[in-house]
């Protein structure tokens, strides 16, 4: 993981930050190594908690790993006690979306501040539990956009709040996932809204929030678009299968179908999923084209702003390439990025369609005169860099001052999935959708100021 692997001298425990995890699948182990490697001097990890009893062990084998204390373990069930035993801080949240806002409102109603792996939750119900008890209880919670921290999209931010191209009055954002990542999303407890929330919520929280923190923006309304027409049964016969099947490993097709996941033969999924499955039935391999999947794999949503912006968005899950591309349309002209994802799922770190221009490109268009490419700013590590760094304004005790605000609160997490909420509202009646009407109790986050949309704009030169 992005964590450095430096084990840092650690202070006595009655200073150290005191970090429970709830939630112990791939996603945790960003936070365990960052509490119990790079930021051991001022974190302690003391508790860790799950419904799969296999994962709390292999946990806390792996703070035995990291040369940590290893912390007491605890099932979902026993959460409660966790609070009142280990005496955490600070609880960490990476459960299924769906079951974040349980813990999220037990920890903080303990007195405990939170942060929570992104969606904040699902649906406009728990979104209004979470920011009530918030407020009541006043702790702190903060959602974990590392998206933000990835350094071309902290230039891309830094180039709107220069003023470069004006006020931005649109938006075209067009994300794509590849059918090895974006396949993986169909595979297990993402293939359901209960759990998920849907792609919108799940996937396009990461999105919708970078568009709210770019722009500066409160959403309005959504209108949505979205269908499921890849990962079917239908796909499935049209590429010579007979499937759907259950799962990957007992499907009698899987040497034909390149959509197999082959568990066994990856180290890491075995021990995670593979191995832990005795204990609860999480199969992490199932059929991609299966009949009960209830996601879409292709969304298209258009969305406003209070600022007057407006949003073209869309995502699909079962492309050629893998990564994204966003305009900005402002008034003194507009600024084109793209960038180029890589592949993780299978461990295989390969780009399909091979990566030009370093796999960034960030460029500025005057109204008038010679388009400017900008060389990107860059750092290494998991998401582009951003979770390093955002780890370490998490971690750290006393972070730098960010001009850009990248920490984001509950303000903000609701902010980005009332879109996702409101766009899978506008799919089941084919309307468009309020925000206000789902998410009345809606707080503007603390943005970074942009260029006011009232100043007066210079003149172009005119048209030769
Ligand atoms: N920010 C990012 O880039 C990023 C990347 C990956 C995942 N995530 C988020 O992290 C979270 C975890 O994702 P993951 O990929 O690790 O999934 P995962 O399936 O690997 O792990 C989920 C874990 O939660 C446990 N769990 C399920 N229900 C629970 C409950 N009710 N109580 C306690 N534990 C429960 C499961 O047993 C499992 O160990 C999700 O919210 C996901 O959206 C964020």
């Amino acid at each position: 993981m992005s964590a450095s692997s430096t084990p840092q001298p650690a202070a006595p425990s009655s200073v150290r930050r005191r970090y429970a995890i709830v939630g112990l699948g791939s996603r945790h182990e960003l936070y365990q190594d960052g509490i119990e490697k790079a930021h051991a001097a001022t974190a302690q990890l003391v508790g860790l908690c799950d419904v799969n009893a296999g994962r709390v062990e292999l946990a806390r084998r792996r703070s035995a790993k990291n040369g940590a204390t290893v912390p007491p373990g605890y099932l979902a069930a026993d959460f409660g006690r966790m609070l009142t035993e280990a005496k955490p801080d600070t609880v960490i949240v990476t459960t299924v979306d769906a079951t974040h806002h349980d813990y999220l409102i037990r920890a903080m109603e303990a007195g405990c501040d939170v942060i929570t792996e992104k969606p904040m939750t699902t649906d406009a119900e728990k979104c209004r539990r979470v920011l009530a008890t918030q407020r009541r209880t006043g702790r702190c919670c903060r959602v974990a956009f590392n998206y933000r921290y990835a350094p071309p999209r902290s230039q891309v931010k830094d180039l709107l709040m220069s003023g470069v191209i004006g006020d931005v009055l649109s938006v075209d954002f067009h994300w794509l996932l590849n059918t090895h990542h974006g396949a993986d999303y169909f595979r297990r407890w993402h293939s359901k809204k209960e759990h998920s929330g849907g792609l919108l919520v799940h996937k396009s929280t990461h999105h919708f929030d970078l568009v709210n923190w770019w722009l500066g923006a409160m959403p309005v309304s959504v209108m949505a678009t979205g269908k499921r027409e890849f990962y079917t049964a239908a796909t499935a016969r049209r590429m010579g299968l007979t499937g759907p099947h259950e799962r990957c490993c007992t499907c009698p097709e899987k040497s034909q179908c390149g959509f197999a996941l082959d568990l066994s033969a990856s180290p890491s999924l075995k021990a995670l999923y593979g191995d832990q499955e005795v204990h609860d039935g999480y199969f992490r391999d199932r059929c991609v084209f299966r009949d009960d999947i209830d996601i879409e794999d292709t969304m298209n949503a258009l969305v406003t702003y209070d600022t007057g912006a407006t949003l073209s968005y869309s995502l699909n899950t079962f492309n050629a390439w893998e990564g994204y591309t966003v305009a900005f349309n402002g008034t003194q002209g507009r600024i084109e990025h793209s960038m180029v994802e890589s592949v993780y799922v299978n461990g295989t770190e390969t780009v399909q369609g091979g990566i030009a221009d370093g796999g960034v490109t960030i460029r500025v268009i005057p109204l008038r005169g010679e388009a400017r490419t900008i060389v990107p700013w860059s750092a290494e590590g998991d998401h582009g860099g951003g979770d390093r760094l955002m780890l370490e304004d998490i971690f750290l005790p006393n972070p730098a001052v960010d001009k850009y605000i990248r920490a984001a609160d509950e303000r903000a997490g609701a902010c980005s999935i009332a879109v996702g909420i409101a766009a899978n509202h506008s799919l089941q009646t084919g309307a468009g959708v309020k925000v206000a009407d789902l998410l009345p109790d809606l707080v503007r986050p603390d943005y970074a100021p942009m260029p006011s949309r009232t100043a007066s704009l210079p003149m172009p030169g005119r048209t030769s």
